[in-house]
């Protein structure tokens, strides 16, 4: 089978664009702390599953840069001939030094951010340019203004925004909108522990305005599978991040996902798969963008496609169990 017949693609919003229903994100364990190969057999193999689409950031390393560069070494060496089968995404606007202009959302700071990504990547444009986060103390349309420059540019296809507030996506989305490059995506976190999406608005604003969903940490980092269950594993995300302090991984987090297990079990799948599924239900959400730290991960999780949809009855029980805040910094 190919890998085009092995994946589900959705198209973003109202855009031409169609995204795998997985996208895959370089975000942890994408450094130079961790071995080249492993992380080039992890990239190849979710190409290989028809995951065409990868997320990155100027951020995203240790050091900053690094995943990237690792990326690049990848894009180069095995993935060149197909670069044109390939979407990739970086962004731009979360701090990467000390510097006033390598953070926020000021002109400067995106397009040099963006000149290093395209050095780092190895590529002459990326498919996506994303500001990062909103930065509240730089006028939207300097920030929205370096966007679309990227795109006239040729240095970018689309763009996308990313942790923007509902009300700053939709002046976003209309500034852009006004400029001739419509908002491809937003990216926000979005999972059963983290139902923010749904509280905000936000899901029915990109109904609204025509723009695509890709929602990152949607396994919350790994508590929304069943490693954290008994303890935690040697080399697991808890046990050596900055971003999931074992601390979350308490009574009341063991409870909540054990019982979410369960459900998962009686369908005859796992915890993660049911996860992934529950955030692809929502018509609005173009892709989950996932991690993994080995294939056998990636294979597992791109199986939650072949399931049933979801029940009533079973979106009711997990919203009992799947309490809003669990385990995750709201
Ligand atoms: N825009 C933003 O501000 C922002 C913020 C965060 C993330 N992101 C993007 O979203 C991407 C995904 O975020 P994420 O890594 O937090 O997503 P996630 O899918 O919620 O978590 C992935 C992690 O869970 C563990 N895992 C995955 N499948 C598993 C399985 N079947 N069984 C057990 N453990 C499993 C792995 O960690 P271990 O094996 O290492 O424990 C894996 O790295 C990032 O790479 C980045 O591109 C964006």
């Amino acid at each position: 089978m190919s890998r085009y017949e092995k994946m589900e693609y959705r198209r973003a919003g109202h855009s031409g664009l169609d995204l795998p229903a997985f996208s895959f994100g370089l975000w942890q364990k994408f450094g130079t702390d961790h071995p080249y190969e492993t992380q080039r057999d992890i990239v190849l193999h979710a190409f290989d599953l028809g995951i065409t689409h990868f997320d990155n950031a100027d951020r995203y390393g240790p050091p900053h840069r690094a995943a990237q560069q690792v990326f690049g070494q990848v894009l180069k060496r095995d993935l060149a001939p197909y670069r044109d089968e390939l979407l990739l995404s970086t962004k731009a606007g979360n701090p990467i030094g000390p510097s006033p202009y390598l953070k926020g959302g000021s002109r400067k700071s995106l397009l040099t951010s963006l000149e290093h990504s395209l050095r780092d990547l190895g590529t002459d444009r990326v498919d996506i340019f994303y500001s990062h986060s909103p930065d509240l103390t730089t006028p939207l349309e300097e920030t929205v203004g370096a966007l679309v420059s990227a795109v006239e540019q040729g240095k970018a296809l689309y763009v996308g925004i990313s942790n923007y507030a509902p009300e700053r996506a939709h002046e976003a989305a209309e500034l852009l909108r006004r400029a001739g490059v419509p908002l491809l995506v937003h990216q926000p976190r979005y999972s059963i522990f983290d139902r923010r999406p749904e509280l905000n608005g936000l899901l029915k604003l990109a109904a609204e305005d025509g723009f695509g969903l890709i929602v990152y940490s949607p396994l919350a980092q790994g508590l929304l599978t069943n490693k954290y269950l008994d303890g935690i594993p040697a080399g697991a995300r808890a046990e050596n991040s900055a971003f999931l302090s074992p601390d979350v991984i308490d009574d009341t987090y063991r409870q909540r996902a054990a019982a979410l297990n369960g459900i998962a079990e009686r369908r005859g799948q796992s915890l993660a798969q049911l996860a992934l599924q529950w955030v692809l239900r929502q018509p609005q959400v173009t892709s989950a963008l996932i991690g993994a730290s080995s294939t056998a991960q990636l294979d597992h999780n791109v199986k939650a496609l072949d399931f049933p949809p979801l029940t009533e009855e079973e979106l009711a029980l997990i919203d009992e169990h799947g309490v809003h805040g669990t385990g995750v910094r709201l």
